[in-house]
């Protein structure tokens, strides 16, 4: 087994949409790796959040990777203005298109990685033809569409399936949950086989948001 650390991509849909540089700037100063940006169309999920042009907008804020979920219909369509607007990673869903290996490989072409995200009712069988170009798996550990929202416990089989396949066939993709990640469910995906953490509400209900990272750090480790 490799040595494997644990990121963490907070998202800005946990803080209030009327200041999102502050949002940005917490992030970064309580040593988060990444910035998760949830890409909401009203169609793939009801919800509208915000499209290619506030993230090229924010994007000269932050020195940090910016990790794009895409939860919208067709994102091959728009796949290049979020390269354009300054995405190090977008992730599609595998249930949102027909085209999922198309709009992967303009991410790849374009030298952003890759991810592919699957919701709690689809199996990893279904993106099975997408690992081997993945650099993201991400397994929604709630359905799509809001912050807040409770952990689905059945979906850490997932990461377990796709931790053994990794191991065993090789692949180079990186493990990442969204949805319900908090303190309670930590150190289960960790040992499980995560490699990257979204948090919403759980990072942006802390006043002390750098200690709120280290003691998720510490007992994902099993040292707390
Ligand atoms: C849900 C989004 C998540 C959301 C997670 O559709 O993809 O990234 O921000 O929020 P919490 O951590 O509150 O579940
Ligand atoms: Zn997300």
């Amino acid at each position: 087994m490799r040595e494997r650390n644990l990121l963490f991509s907070p998202s800005i849909l946990g803080a209030s949409f009327s200041a999102p540089l502050s949002a940005l700037a917490e992030i970064e100063a309580a040593g988060a790796d990444f910035v998760h940006l949830d890409v909401m169309d009203g169609s793939f999920v009801p919800e509208i959040t915000f499209g290619a042009k506030f993230i090229r907008d924010i994007r000269p804020h932050s020195e940090l990777v910016f990790d794009v979920h895409l939860m919208v219909d067709h994102p091959e369509r728009m796949m290049q203005s979020f390269i354009d607007a300054g995405a190090g990673i977008i992730t599609i869903h595998s249930e949102s298109t027909e085209h999922a290996w198309r709009a992967m490989m303009m991410a790849r072409d374009a030298g952003v990685e890759s991810g592919i995200a699957i919701n709690p009712g689809t199996p990893v069988s279904f993106i099975e033809p997408l690992l081997d170009i993945a650099d993201y798996v991400l397994v929604m550990t709630v359905n799509p569409g809001w912050g807040g929202q409770s952990f689905i416990p059945e979906c850490m089989k997932k990461v377990e399936e796709l931790s053994l396949r990794r191991d065993s066939d090789g692949y180079g993709y990186l493990i990442e949950v969204d949805g319900g990640v908090s303190m309670a469910n930590i150190r289960e995906l960790f040992q499980k086989g995560v490699d990257v953490a979204v948090t919403g509400s759980s990072f942006f209900r802390e006043s002390d948001k750098g200690a709120f990272l280290e003691r998720m750090r510490r007992e994902a480790e099993g040292l707390s």
